[in-house]
């Protein structure tokens, strides 16, 4: 098998990179132009910005400041505009898990940070994400008995409610739904972050309060959702956009139900 592989034949493209740099919030910022060469097909994108780094390193100039984290497509840090879309040209792929054979040699490629009014550019190409945490600090805990760890299957969930819930806590947090928004709205974001908890049995005692904060709270940040569906298209988990519409539904029971309590005052 390890004979078999190095035996493989990998391309090697020669690349001219468009980067943004920008020294913080309020530098202007611009583009800067990088050819790199040699590169394989097997590398990732942001060990392409590893090897650029350190060529910038070794020739006195500063290194571009990106976010990445666990380089596996879990942590949700890798937020790139590539060439115009968020996390580059691969459907369901976050940015450390692209690679380079999704480009041609000799391309030219375009990298940006998310450009949204909610994330402020901290520096090249990293944004400031924190408004997300917000609408997330805004759901609070959930209601659950302490003590010994229930029997497994104590409380039966439907197989199709699991799914929906378990497709629904795949976001990882990226923001790419927001960067490929027209609006910068966070509405996937948030009905994901809903739905995961509104959905199942464990979810019920503060289903309605939870929707309330955290809708109203992502209005405080982020624009309005206008069904572009560009956030389903962009985002690297591929979460459906029906959890938008499970959200809305959510909150108008709880603005309803508020209503009602107001009335018996
Ligand atoms: S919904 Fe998708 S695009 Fe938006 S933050 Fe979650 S994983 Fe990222
Ligand atoms: S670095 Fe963690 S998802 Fe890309």
């Amino acid at each position: 098998m390890a004979g078999e592989r190095s035996e493989m034949t990998h391309t090697i493209k020669n690349l001219t990179l468009k980067i943004w740099r920008q020294n913080g919030p309020a530098d202007a910022g611009r583009f800067e132009t990088h050819q790199i060469a040699e590169i394989s097909d097997e590398a990732s994108f942001l060990e392409v910005l590893d090897i650029l780094n350190e060529r910038l390193i070794e020739q006195g100039n500063e290194a571009i400041t990106f976010d990445h984290d666990c380089r596996e497509g879990i942590c949700g840090t890798c937020s790139l505009m590539i060439n115009g879309q968020a996390h580059g040209p691969q459907k369901g792929t976050a940015t450390c898990q692209l690679h380079m054979r999704k480009f041609t040699d000799g391309d030219e490629i375009v990298v940006e940070p998310w450009r949204a009014r909610a994330f402020p550019v901290i520096k090249d190409l990293m944004t400031d994400r924190a408004a997300l945490d917000r609408i997330v600090e805004a759901g609070g805990y959930i209601t659950a008995p302490t003590g010994g760890a229930p029997d497994a299957n104590i409380t039966p969930i439907p197989k199709v409610v699991a799914d929906a819930a378990m497709d629904a806590a795949a976001c990882i947090g990226c923001g790419a739904c927001v960067a490929a928004c027209p609006n910068g709205a966070a509405n996937l974001f948030t009905g994901a972050k809903l739905s995961h908890l509104n959905l199942l049995p464990q979810g019920q005692a503060e289903r309605l309060s939870r929707s309330e904060a955290m809708v109203e709270t992502m209005d405080e940040y982020f624009g309005s959702c206008t069904n572009h569906g560009e956030c389903e298209a962009a985002c690297p988990k591929e979460i459906s956009i029906d959890v938008i519409a499970q959200m809305n539904g959510d909150y108008l029971k709880a603005k309803f139900k508020n209503r009602k309590l107001l009335s018996k005052r």
